[in-house]
């Protein structure tokens, strides 16, 4: 865990405009910079910085946090990949919290698990490139499939010696303990003798999202069919497979760039298109793709292309996992490769042109190709055709975006000839269907302390809604909460008393004489923290609540109030605060917003208040009911006298 000290430190030194500066190019526009939102294909910049307020916000794509978020956001790092990054930037040691003995033994262990497999990796490519047997034998193979040098060293490529244990007796008399050799899976212990698990193989290292070995591939260089053609590192504390996919670490940046992602199924087919030049390309290694890596490919686009060197019965097959991409919104196309040829083959035998052109153009819709797959072979068979129409509309079912579902079931009316609408009533069914078992699984699970489904952003609020009276008292409270306030204390017969309050302490009060709450909980929950923080003797300031480590709606809503342009809304001019001279009526705007605030609550009191008379039946009830909003009625008079008039004081 890195400290919060260092966290602290990090935010406060890191620059932001210095470390968007490095990805986005920004002009200065006033206090703040400008440019081009690095998320979206704008032509207006709408992207702007704050050096002030240490954050950013993107418009059109709705993004905004501090340097962290972004570098998290545009880097895809981690988050303590991001707080690294700015460590390191500005030269800022991290102190790490000190952790129970079971986290330092977890970390340290894994951290010994990742430099075994390091050590092995280097073992095996120096044994490849730099060994009379590994050249001849395994640089010979790799050579002989077309691989060149430089491909070979930046997949890192190698080759594990033939003899029964010569890397277990390297890696031991290296100092590496033979538990972390087994426990990586790299040396085998049966009846009291240890070999090397990918003896005599080729070597394919699987890297993690940073580029570090955590496990390895080991292809046999035999034709024998009882051999196994590959050998696979075991599951162990850093190699999650489900979790992993292989060359993503050298695809990612072209993922990005070209928003669209490759999936075949083999390490050569990755390295062999890379060499051909498409490197927005991973591989599932041979398994049935996890959610994690459907999630992974995600994080940076929202388009897949799935390679297919099969037959149909195994294209069939792969159909459910297929659904599971679309489940996560993701647009799936497929790229069918000819008869014994996968992309590994047919990139080595066909010119770059010809590869790009069937995994561009060649590429064909998911639910189009399935459709068509299927029909195929139900021609003339009635029953197995009301059969595949469920099957299509069960997989359009799945797609979140009810824009996308209806184009599809517009298309495979036409390409299914049935009528559009019974598509639609059988989607419909099944959607109503899959949300009745959702909602009752949602119901026997046990409450979130916490409203997901709050929306900050209300544009409309209902009349009665003290939205934007709660929005302007927290963002008072985040941008000027240590300011002074001049307040006057009545004293019996004599000169009233002058002292100074925050800002922020003074609304807390405010708000606390008279029992009232915010009813947008986020906005209520800002206040809570405050108030802890103030009888903590603090005040907060905004990075409290940027903290960068996750989204939630708290810092969601602490950018967005932040934001300059947006505060300038016509929100603000509606309610009549200034927001010009904002800072030199301080004092004007609190008064005003604290008032605006208690005066819509009071009208808000009072609607209740008549519909109680309303509804009541018993006299002493309907009395007691008149005099309170008498005087609430009475109250409301008051704070608007006052809202009239210029209060100066
Ligand atoms: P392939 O049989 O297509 O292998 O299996 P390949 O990568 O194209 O290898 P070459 O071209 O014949 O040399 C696809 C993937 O399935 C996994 C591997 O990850 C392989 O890359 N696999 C395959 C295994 O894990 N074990 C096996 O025995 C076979
Ligand atoms: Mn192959």
């Amino acid at each position: 865990m890195i400290s919060r000290q260092t966290i602290a430190r990090i935010l406060e030194e890191a620059r932001i405009e210095e470390v968007i500066g490095e990805f986005v190019k920004l002009k200065k526009s006033g206090q703040n910079y400008k440019g081009l939102s690095p998320f979206t294909t704008e032509r207006n910049p709408s992207f702007y910085v704050s050096p002030a307020k240490g954050i950013y916000k993107c418009f059109s794509s709705g993004k905004g946090g501090n340097a962290v978020n972004f570098l998290m956001e545009h880097e895809h790092f981690t988050y303590p990949e991001a707080l690294q990054y700015l460590a390191k930037k500005y030269g800022i040691a991290i102190e790490v919290d000190a952790m129970t003995p079971e986290e330092t033994q977890a970390e340290s262990e894994r951290e010994t698990l990742f430099q075994v497999s390091a050590f092995a990796q280097k073992f095996f490519t120096d044994n490849l490139l730099e060994t009379e047997t590994g050249k001849a034998i395994g640089l010979a193979y790799l050579k002989g499939r077309d691989l060149k040098t430089d491909t070979i060293q930046k997949f890192q490529l190698g080759y594990s010696p033939d003899g029964w244990d010569a890397f277990t007796k390297h890696a031991l008399n290296n100092g590496y303990k033979l538990e972390y050799l087994e426990k990586t899976g790299l040396t085998i212990t049966k009846d009291g003798r240890s070999y090397d698990r990918f003896r005599g193989r080729v070597i394919f290292p699987v890297h993690n999202i940073s580029g570090r070995a955590l496990g390895f591939g080991g292809r046999t260089l035999l034709t024998d069919d009882n051999v196994p053609k590959y050998v696979n590192s075991p599951e162990s504390e850093i190699y999650n497979k489900s979790q992993i996919l292989y060359g993503l670490y050298f695809a990612k940046s072209a993922i990005i760039r070209l928003d669209n992602c490759f999936l075949v199924e083999g390490y050569t087919d990755v390295i062999s298109l890379h060499q051909a030049g498409i490197e927005n390309v991973v591989a599932s290694s041979g398994t049935a793709l996890t959610e994690e890596q459907i999630r992974l490919i995600k994080r940076y686009t929202p388009n897949i292309t799935i390679l297919y060197d099969g037959d149909p019965a195994g294209i069939k097959a792969s159909f459910r996992g297929i659904d599971m991409v679309l489940e996560q919104g993701m647009n799936v196309r497929i790229v069918l490769f000819p008869d014994g040829e996968d992309p590994d083959s047919f990139a080595r035998k066909h010119r770059r042109e010809e590869l790009e052109e069937l995994t561009g153009k060649g590429a064909q819709d998911f639910i189009r190709f399935k459709t068509s797959l299927l029909l195929k072979e139900a021609a003339g068979d009635p029953i197995r055709r009301a059969a595949l129409i469920k099957e299509i509309v069960g997989s359009i079912s799945l797609i979140p975006d009810p824009i996308f579902r209806s184009v599809y079931i517009k298309e495979c009316s036409t390409l299914l000839e049935v009528q559009e609408p019974a598509l639609m009533a059988s989607l419909n069914r099944m959607l109503y269907q899959r949300n009745r078992r959702r909602m009752e699984q949602e119901a026997t699970r046990q409450e979130v302390d916490y409203p997901v489904e709050f929306q900050p952003r209300q544009d409309k609020p209902e009349p009665e809604s003290s939205e934007y009276q709660e929005r302007d008292l927290i963002r008072l409270m985040l941008m000027y909460g240590n300011h002074d306030l001049m307040i006057a204390d009545p004293v019996e017969n004599g000169e009233p008393e002058l002292h100074c309050i925050p800002v922020s302490r003074y609304i807390i009060e405010e708000i606390q004489r008279d029992h009232l709450k915010l009813l947008n909980p986020v906005y209520q929950k800002i206040l809570d923290e405050f108030d802890q923080a103030l009888q903590a003797g603090e005040i907060p300031d905004e990075k409290r609540f940027i903290l960068g480590d996750e989204e939630t709606p708290v810092s969601t809503t602490v950018i967005d109030l932040l934001w300059k342009p947006y505060e300038l809304s016509e929100n603000w001019i509606k309610n009549r605060v200034m927001v010009i001279s904002e800072k030199e009526k301080l004092q004007q705007a609190v008064e005003t917003t604290i008032l605006s605030f208690k005066s819509k609550t009071i009208d808000r009191m009072i609607g209740e208040i008549l519909q109680d008379i309303k509804t009541a039946t018993d006299e002493e009830d309907i009395m007691a009911l008149q005099m309170r909003h008498k005087a609430l009625k009475e109250i409301s008079r008051k704070i608007n006298a006052t809202l009239g008039r210029v209060v100066v004081r």
